[in-house]
C-alpha cells in the first residue's frame, strides 16, 4: 500500500524516481508525485497514475540530485491532487512522504489547529508535516531531531522520507511496520519500499527495521534508534535481477506469471528434495520440527489468496499428518480473543511479507508462546522477520496484483510441510510419501501441458465475458480452488463471483442457477468424483452453463458438460496446483477482453500494509 522511493547521490534524480515509481506502481496507483530538492524545490503532484505524473510535469524543471516520490493508495482522504503526496508543512520547511497509517492522527491534527495550523488535505501525512515543522521551529531543534521527536508522539505504522528544506543535502528515512530498504552505491543512496527500484543501480542494501530513523547524504549514512540509539546498518547482496521485475514479451505481469509457474514450483522445490525423489528438506523449520510434530493443533493465518492456500494446507495437514488444523483470516483472527496455548503452532502465509493483519495475528499468538512459522515469498520483509522459523517459497516477484504463482509456490512449500511432518509422524508411510513426492516434481511438466490449452481457454472466456454474476464449485482439497477462482475473476475482471463447496449448492446458491449462470465445476478424479457429477447434473437440470475442469480423458463429464478443460492426471492431493492454472487463465481472458487493467484493478494494492 504506497510505495515510496527517493534518492541521494550524483546523478539526475527525475528518472530514477519515476522508473522506480512505475516499479512500485502494484502497491497503489491513485495519485502520484515527487519532489525534486537540491535545484530549488520542485514538487510536483496529480491524482492517476505515474504516466499523469510525467504528463504532469512535462516542460517543468525536473532538475536536481536529490529527490522523492510517491504513488498512493488512498486511506485518508480520496484520491485527489491535493491528497496526493509529497505532503509540505504549512512554512513549507518540511516535505514528507509516507507509506502506513497514523492512527492519531485526528488527536494530533485538532491540537495542531490549536497552534494556528491550516490544513490543505485530508491526510494523515500532512499532519506529520505540520507536526514535525511545529517542533522544529518551537524547540529550534535541527531536522532529524525534530522527526525522531515527532516519532515519539505518532501511533500507527510509518514508512517516510523526509526533507528539511533547511538542510536540503540530506534526506530522513524512518520504518516502523511499513518497510523501507536503502540501496548503497559509490557516494549515492537509494530508497524505497521494497528492492524492485533500487536493483538496476546496486545490488547492496539494508532493510530498515522498526523504530529506526535513517539520516543520509551522498557522503555518510547515519542510523540511529527513535530514541537516538546508534545502530550499525547490516549491508546485504539482494537476490533479484532486473530480469524478474520486467515483462519481457507478455502483455502483463499477470500473464507472465501464470507462465512462469513450471519454473516458480520447481523454484519453490528445488534443493529441498533429495535426488532419489525419497526425502524432503525444509532447512527454515529443521529446529522447529519436532515443535511442529508434537503441535496440539496447527493454527494458519492469512489473507486473501494465501487465505486460501492455507485452506488446501489444512486439508493436507489434516490428511497426511493428522494433525488438527484451523484457517483463520489474519483480520478476524486478531480481533477476537482466540485460544493461543505454546502447544499450537501458526503458519503465516503472505507474498508480500507485509500484509499488516498477517503481521499483528502473528505478533498476537507468538506473544501467546505459540511456535511461529512463515511461509513468505519476500525474502527480507517484515513476517519472517518475527516468526521463529520459515520456508520462503522463492516465487520470484510477483508484480500483477492478482496473485497467481505465489499461491502455487505457497501450496508447494505446503505439500512439502505435510509430507515431512506426516512421515515425522509416521501417519504416512514410506511408499505413499516418496510416491507423492516424485509426483510433485512431476507437476511444473504437467503445467506446460496446461498452458498449451490457452487458446481453448480463451475461447471459452469469450463466450462468458459478458457475465454478470458466476459460480464455482469445488469438494474437498479443490473447495479452495473454486475460491480462489472466483477471487481471481471478482478482483480483475469486476464480475460478480463466489466460491462454493460443491454440496453446499443445494442449501442455498442454486436458486440462482438459470440459464444466464455459469458455474465452473472443479472435477477432477478422486473419491467424490462421482458426488461432484451428481452436483453437475443438478445444475444442468436447472439450465445452468457448466464448465468442468477435468482429468484428461474424462468422458463421463465431457458428455453432460457444455465445455470442458482437461488439466493431466495427477495425486489427488496435488490437484490443487494443476485446476487452479485453467481458472487464472480464464480470469486473465475475461479482464482483457472486458478492457480492465488486468495487473492494477481498481481499489486494489498488491500489499496491504493498512488494517
Ligand atoms: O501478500 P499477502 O499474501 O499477505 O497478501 C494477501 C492478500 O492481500 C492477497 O493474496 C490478495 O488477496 C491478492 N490480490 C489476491 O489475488
Amino acid at each position: 500500500m504506497c510505495g515510496i522511493v527517493a534518492y541521494v547521490g550524483e546523478r539526475t534524480a527525475y528518472p530514477i524516481l519515476i522508473k522506480g515509481l512505475q516499479r512500485l506502481e502494484y502497491r497503489g496507483y491513485d495519485s502520484a508525485g515527487i519532489a525534486l530538492l537540491n535545484k530549488g524545490i520542485h514538487v510536483y503532484k496529480c491524482q492517476g497514475k505515474v504516466k499523469d505524473l510525467e504528463k504532469h510535469t512535462n516542460g517543468n524543471a525536473i532538475s536536481g540530485t536529490i529527490g522523492m516520490g510517491h504513488t498512493r493508495w488512498a486511506t485518508h482522504g480520496e484520491p485527489s491532487d491535493n491528497n496526493a503526496h509529497p505532503h509540505e508543512s504549512e512554512n513549507g520547511k518540511f516535505i514528507v512522504v509516507h507509506n502506513g497509517i497514523i492512527e492519531n492522527y485526528a488527536h494530533l491534527k485538532k491540537e495542531l489547529i490549536n497552534r494556528g495550523y491550516n490544513f490543505k488535505s485530508e491526510t494523515d501525512t500532512e499532519v506529520l508535516a505540520n507536526l514535525i515543522e511545529n517542533i522544529y521551529l518551537e524547540k529550534k531543534v535541527d531536522a532529524e531531531l525534530a522527526v525522531r521527536l515527532a516519532l515519539t508522539k505518532v501511533v500507527g505504522a510509518y514508512g517516510l522520507v523526509i526533507s528539511c528544506t533547511d538542510e536540503k543535502d540530506q534526506l530522513i528515512a524512518a520504518r516502523k511496520g511499513s518497510p523501507l530498504v536503502i540501496g548503497v552505491g559509490d557516494k549515492e543512496y537509494f530508497l524505497a519500499s521494497d528492492a524492485t527500484p533500487i536493483v538496476e543501480y546496486t545490488d547492496q542494501v539494508i532493510y530498515m527495521n522498526d523504530e529506526e530513523v535513517a539520516i543520509i547524504s551522498r557522503e555518510k549514512l547515519d542510523m540511529k534508534s527513535i530514541q537516538n540509539d546508534a545502530k550499525v546498518p547490516k549491508i546485504q547482496k539482494v537476490d533479484l535481477s532486473i530480469e524478474e521485475i520486467d515483462k519481457g514479451d507478455y502483455e502483463h505481469f499477470m500473464l507472465k506469471e501464470i507462465y512462469e509457474q513450471p519454473s516458480s514450483i520447481a523454484d519453490t522445490y528445488r534443493g529441498r528434495i533429495s535426488l532419489d525423489k525419497s526425502k524432503i528438506f525444509l532447512g527454515g523449520i529443521t529446529e522447529a520440527l519436532p515443535a511442529i510434530a508434537k503441535a496440539n493443533r496447527i493454527i494458519i493465518v492469512a489473507c486473501g489468496t494465501s487465505w486460501h492456500a492455507g485452506l488446501v494446507g489444512e486439508y493436507l495437514f489434516e490428511e497426511y499428518a493428522r494433525i488438527p488444523v484451523e484457517v483463520e483470516y489474519a483480520s478476524e483472527f486478531r480481533y477476537r480473543n482466540p485460544v493461543v496455548s505454546a502447544d499450537d503452532v501458526v503458519i503465516a502465509i503472505s507474498q508480500s511479507g507485509e500484509t499488516a493483519d498477517t503481521l499483528a495475528a502473528i505478533k498476537m499468538a507468538k506473544e501467546a508462546g505459540a511456535t511461529i512459522i512463515g511461509i513468505c515469498n519476500v525474502a527480507g520483509s517484515s513476517i519472517p522477520r518475527e516468526t521463529h522459523a520459515g520456508v520462503y517459497t522463492h516465487a520470484g516477484p510477483e508484480i500483477g496484483v492478482a496473485s497467481t504463482k505465489a499461491f502455487t509456490s505457497q501450496v508447494t512449500v505446503l505439500t512439502m510441510m505435510a509430507l515431512l511432518i506426516g512421515k515425522k509422524r509416521l501417519a504416512l508411510d514410506e511408499i505413499t510419501y516418496s510416491h507423492m513426492v516424485d509426483e510433485l516434481t512431476q507437476i511444473p511438466e504437467k503445467i506446460k501441458e496446461i498452458l498449451k490449452s490457452e487458446k481453448h481457454i480463451k475461447e471459452i472466456a469469450e463466450t462468458y465475458q459478458k457475465a454478470s454474476n458466476v459460480l464455482y464449485l469445488g469438494r474437498g482439497c479443490l473447495f479452495p480452488v473454486a475460491l480462489e477462482g472466483a477471487l481471481k475473476l471478482k478482483e480483475i475482471s469486476y464480475i460478480h463471483a463466489e466460491g462454493y463447496p460443491a454440496a453446499e449448492m443445494k442449501h442455498g446458491p442454486i436458486a440462482l442457477i438459470d440459464e444466464n449462470m455459469p458455474v465452473f465445476v472443479i472435477a477432477t478424479k478422486d473419491k467424490s468424483y462421482e458426488k461432484i457429477v451428481s452436483n453437475i447434473q443438478e445444475v444442468k437440470a436447472r439450465n445452468g452453463k457448466v464448465i468442468a475442469i477435468v482429468t484428461k480423458g474424462d468422458t463421463v463429464i465431457t458428455n453432460m458438460a457444455d465445455h470442458v478443460i482437461e488439466v493431466p492426471d495427477c495425486h489427488e492431493a496435488l490437484a490443487p496446483l494443476l485446476t487452479v492454472i485453467p481458472l487464472q487463465i480464464i480470469s486473465y481472458h475475461i479482464a482483457v477482453l472486458r478492457g480492465c487493467n488486468v495487473d492494477q484493478p481498481r481499489n486494489l494494492a498488491k500489499s496491504v500494509t493498512v488494517e
